[in-house]
């Protein structure tokens, strides 16, 4: 079997802060950093989704790519873009908006409508900073 990954890039820009409303506020601003600021900070973030599978016989794709931009708009895009995280974006729910939590909730609400293609969905990488990014392999 020849298996090929695909990965679509999108981007989208959104507001957080990182907050967890078990500590004092002392405590926040000692782990967190200005990260933790009450007013809230933005990045724009990109956002790598990585499809694998077979390539089928007739139309020489793995998964059009139309499909899987369309299916990362509506699951994530639209939720998550020119949005507060903490506040806006009900996956996210009680989760401290680090790129970690972000990525694992991302790779959740995309993994059903990526298998109903007949691929798997093999990583969720996102890139927070120019330097700074993590990846989700779904365990
Ligand atoms: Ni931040």
């Amino acid at each position: 079997m020849k298996k090929v990954h695909v990965i679509r890039r999108e981007r989208f820009n959104a507001a957080h802060r990182l907050f967890n409303p078990n500590w004092s506020n002392e405590k926040n601003e000692a782990i967190f950093g200005k990260c933790a600021n009450k007013n809230w900070h933005g990045h724009n973030y990109t956002l790598f989704v990585n499809v694998v599978g077979e390539v089928d016989e007739e139309t020489g794709y793995v998964i059009d790519l139309k499909k899987l931009s369309e299916i990362i708009k509506v699951r994530i895009i639209d939720k998550m873009d020119h949005k507060n995280l903490n506040l806006e974006v009900d996956f996210m729910n009680d989760k401290i908006t680090t790129a970690e939590n972000i990525a694992i909730k991302i790779y959740e609400e995309l993994e059903k409508d990526i298998q109903s293609t007949g691929n798997n969905l093999y990583s969720v990488k996102l890139y927070e900073t120019e330097n700074n990014y993590v990846e989700y392999y779904g365990k």
